[in-house]
C-alpha cells in the first residue's frame, strides 16, 4: 500500500490535464452560434471548452463539460466526475472539487479515486502556478502524535465496525508522502488534492481547502501541436477569430 501511494504522490507534483489523445483535428473555430456559455455558477464557458449537447464547433471535443442539475461537471475517467468551480483562461487552469465533499460537513469525504493524474509532462512552466497538493488519509491502529499528522476527529470517527475489531485512528497528512512518513501500524487509505493557501492546523481547515478545490492545467492545441503530440493529431495553422 505504502509504495503505491509513494509512486502516486510523485505524480501529484505534475497535474497535467489532457483529455484523450485520439485523432481530433487541432483547429476549431468558435463563431459563438448556438453555444451555451453558462451553467450554474460558471458563466464563462468558452473555447476550448464546450458543453456536451452543444454543437461541435462550440469548443474542442477534448474539453467537453457537462451541465447536470445546474452544476458544471468535468468527467476525468478513471477518477470520476468533478464539479467545476472556476475556469481561468489566462492561466489555463480549471478548478475542480470532488463531488463527495459537502460544504459545512467535515464528515463528508472525497469519493473519486485515484485523483485525476494524467500524463507526466507539461509544455509550460508549472512553477509559475500554485501546485495542487495531495492530502493523504491515513488509518492507524494506535494513536499517533506527529507534527505531520492532523487528527480528523471529531469529523471522521472511523470506529471499528465490530467489537472484535480494534478501534482505529484516522489522520490526514498534507503534502508529498516520503519514506518514513507512514508510522508503524498506519496505512494510507485515500488521497485527494487541494490548493493550500490555507491553515492546515485542523482537519476542518483542510476540509475547507478540499472544498475550495484544486487546479488542473490544460494544454492548448498550439502547445500540443508544437510538441511531440503532434504526431497523434492533424495540426492546421491556427485561425484567429475575426480575421
Ligand atoms: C443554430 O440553430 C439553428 C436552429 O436550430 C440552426 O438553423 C443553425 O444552423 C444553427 N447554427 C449553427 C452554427 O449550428
Ligand atoms: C442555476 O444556478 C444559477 C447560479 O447559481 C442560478 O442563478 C439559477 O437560478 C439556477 N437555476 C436553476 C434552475 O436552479
Ligand atoms: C470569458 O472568457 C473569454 C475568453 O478568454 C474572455 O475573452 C472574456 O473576457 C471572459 N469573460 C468574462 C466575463 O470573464
Ligand atoms: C455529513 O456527511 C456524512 C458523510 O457523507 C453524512 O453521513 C451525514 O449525514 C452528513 N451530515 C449532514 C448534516 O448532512
Ligand atoms: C505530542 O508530542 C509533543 C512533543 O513531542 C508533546 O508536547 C505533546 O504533549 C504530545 N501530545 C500528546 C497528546 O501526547
Ligand atoms: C467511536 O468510539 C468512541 C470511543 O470509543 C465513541 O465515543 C464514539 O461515539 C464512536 N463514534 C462513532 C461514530 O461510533
Ligand atoms: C491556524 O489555526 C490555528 C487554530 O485554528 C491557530 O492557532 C493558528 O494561529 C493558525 N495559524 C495561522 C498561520 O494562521
Amino acid at each position: 500500500m505504502g509504495s503505491r501511494f509513494l509512486a502516486l504522490s510523485r505524480w501529484v507534483l505534475i497535474v497535467a490535464l489532457l483529455v484523450g489523445l485520439s485523432g481530433e483535428t487541432c483547429n476549431a473555430k468558435d463563431d459563438g452560434t448556438n453555444c451555451t456559455f453558462s451553467c450554474g455558477n460558471i458563466h464563462n464557458i468558452s473555447y476550448p471548452f464546450r458543453l456536451k449537447h452543444d454543437p461541435e464547433h462550440c469548443g474542442n471535443a477534448r474539453y467537453t463539460l457537462s451541465c447536470e442539475n445546474n452544476i458544471t461537471l468535468l468527467d476525468l475517467p478513471p477518477s470520476g466526475k468533478y464539479h467545476v468551480q472556476a475556469i481561468n483562461y489566462l492561466y489555463r487552469t480549471i478548478r475542480l472539487v470532488d463531488p463527495g465533499l459537502k460544504k459545512n460537513n467535515c464528515s463528508s469525504m472525497p469519493q473519486n479515486f485515484p485523483p485525476p493524474l494524467r500524463l507526466p509532462y507539461s509544455a509550460y512552466d508549472m512553477s509559475v502556478y500554485p501546485l495542487s497538493t495531495p492530502v493523504f488519509y491515513i488509518k492507524c491502529s494506535n494513536p499517533v502524535n506527529s507534527s505531520l499528522y492532523v487528527d480528523t476527529a471529531p469529523c471522521l470517527n472511523i470506529n471499528a465496525s465490530s467489537l472484535v475489531q480494534q478501534k482505529t485512528y484516522s489522520y490526514v497528512k498534507v503534502g508529498d508522502m516520503k519514506v518514513g512518513d507512514l508510522n508503524e501500524g498506519c496505512s494510507a487509505e485515500w488521497v485527494a488534492l487541494a490548493l493550500f493557501d490555507y491553515n492546515t492546523s485542523s482537519y476542518e481547515s483542510i476540509h475547507s481547502a478540499l472544498m475550495y478545490g484544486f487546479d488542473a492545467f490544460w494544454l492548448d492545441d498550439e502547445e500540443i501541436c508544437k510538441h511531440k503530440w503532434r504526431k497523434y493529431h492533424t495540426c492546421y495553422p491556427h485561425t484567429i477569430p475575426g480575421t
